[in-house]
């Protein structure tokens, strides 16, 4: 891999590789399929890899959510978690490491991010209220219209056009996002919320001077600013290497700064902590903590436990401290852009700049000659898994498109396919693989054939839909 960067990388910045700043303790073994297990297994999922068995995938980039590697320090803490129902000493440790990144006084656990978020809009959503962000991830968006309030998403220009680069395709639309405020009335509107790093728009960061923006608009109207911070130390470092006056600000600080902007966040300690479980609600508002915390007992446990064993916390705590490892960080950023290049070198139709967690194939333009009621994005799911038993997920009209009066199908805006990157799982020559398989499959694209569905829920079909190809 080339080295970007930078001061952060004390002796690897003398070379060209960047390796991965781990080494491996304990391993697990990878299950090889051949072509017909592969069929059959697709068969037997209805073509939607969401029903596979994780055992006939070879490597599984379905999500980065609680799939990253412990480290053997979080390991250690977990064998000290302490699991006393109350004050367990466990929380203390958690508590003390989102404070000293968020600068929040009242932290809540939680079991993961859309708990959080279930707590947080159960008491400030409800019929009439409306929420803005730059894109609201779909459970956020799902528990604020579970609540009867609606979600609108504001992102900038560049952040609707996938293979268009611009380096902060996160960033909300200032102006769109002062013109919303206007429409929807202030009173309105409990808060704006920024996604960090924008998941649904393809992991791309949200620039310091845009929440800085957001913050100075939300002043002026008298809004809460809360930070849906999943992948906020991803985000951090991407301010570093991209945004002008922080190359020589460590990416804690950077990360403090965000926090400082913000009223609250809520968080998935599943992605940008390390952890196979967990999240948190945190803010600055004593009274709405307040109701937060007497919901946390009814739904999720004690407040010093929130929904998660003291071990949980313990893991946490490590966590947050290590993803703010710089040569981490760097290595991190460096992989998902190692894969990105190589794809865009074979021509390959890949989202531009590389995000922080997971690269996104455009299958509209892969597959052009699939339509999207067809759906393209997850005919290309199939193929790289029965190409090389990768596991992916598609993004586009399966999983957000909606139906017309007549039952034709409204697609969805973009048709994307992600590979997220599981946190320290998989090393180069496993990327090597990926870019290899998906590789293959764009030479031969022209043979593959569109799928239909036999059978789907109302709400969030794709877990569940059961597919079959067009012949
Ligand atoms: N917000 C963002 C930006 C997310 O990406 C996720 C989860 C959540 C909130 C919810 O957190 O899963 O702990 O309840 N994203 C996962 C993914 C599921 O695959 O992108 P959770």
């Amino acid at each position: 891999m080339r080295t970007i960067l930078i001061n952060c990388t004390k002796i690897i910045r003398f070379m060209r590789t960047i390796i991965e700043p781990f080494r491996i303790k304990s391993v697990e073994p990878l299950h090889f399929t051949t072509p017909q297990q592969r069929k059959t297994a697709l068969e037997k999922a209805y073509y939607n890899t969401f029903l596979l068995h994780a055992d006939d995938v070879l490597i599984d980039l379905l999500t980065d959510s609680g799939t990253s590697a412990m480290s053997s320090e979080q390991w250690a803490a977990i064998m000290r978690g302490d699991e006393s129902y109350a004050g367990s000493s466990s929380f203390f440790k958690f508590e003390e490491a989102v404070r000293d990144i968020t600068g929040m006084p009242y932290i809540i656990p939680t079991h993961q991010g859309r708990a959080s978020e279930k707590i947080l809009f159960s008491i400030v959503g409800g019929a009439g209220k409306v929420f803005l962000s730059n894109t609201f991830f779909d459970t956020t968006r799902a528990n604020i219209e579970f609540s009867g309030a609606k979600a609108v998403d504001l992102v900038c220009e560049e952040g609707k056009h996938p293979l268009i680069s611009a380096p902060f395709k996160g960033n909300i639309d200032l102006v769109a996002l002062e013109r919303a405020i206007e429409e929807h009335g202030v009173g309105n509107i409990p808060l704006v919320m920024l996604t960090i790093t924008n998941n649904s728009g393809g992991g791309q960061p949200v620039s310091m001077e845009n929440i800085r923006a957001t913050r100075a608009i939300c002043d002026r109207y008298g809004l809460p600013l809360y930070i849906d911070a999943c992948r906020f130390a991803e985000n951090s470092y991407f301010i570093k290497i991209r945004e002008e006056g922080y190359r020589n600000i460590p990416v804690k600080e950077i990360a403090q700064e965000i926090f400082s902007y913000a009223d609250g966040c809520t968080m998935s300690a599943k992605k940008d902590a390390f952890a196979n479980i967990g999240g948190f609600l945190a803010m600055k508002d004593l009274p709405l903590a307040l109701k937060c915390r007497n919901l946390l007992v009814i739904t999720e446990g004690f407040p010093t436990y929130g929904g998660l064993a003291g071990r949980d916390l313990e893991a946490i705590a490590v966590g947050l401290h290590e993803i703010l490892e710089e040569d981490y960080l760097a290595y991190r950023i460096r992989s998902i852009e190692y894969l990105t290049e190589k794809l865009a070198a074979a021509d390959v139709p890949v989202m531009q700049p590389a995000g922080g967690h997971a690269v996104y194939l455009d299958a509209a333009t892969f597959l052009p000659h699939i339509p999207l009621a067809q759906y393209p994005g997850q005919a290309l799911v199939t193929a790289l898994y029965l190409e090389g038993g990768i596991r992916s997920v598609e993004i586009g009209s399966l999983m957000f498109g909606k139906y017309d009066a007549a039952g034709e199908l409204i697609p969805a805006a973009l048709e994307l396919v992600r590979l997220a990157i599981p946190r320290r799982v998989y090393t180069q020559s496993h990327i090597d693989y990926v870019a290899e398989v998906i590789i293959e499959v764009f030479k031969k694209k022209q043979e593959l054939k569109g799928l239909k569905i036999i059978h789907e829920t109302e709400l969030l079909r794709h877990f569940t839909a059961r597919l079959a190809p067009i012949e």
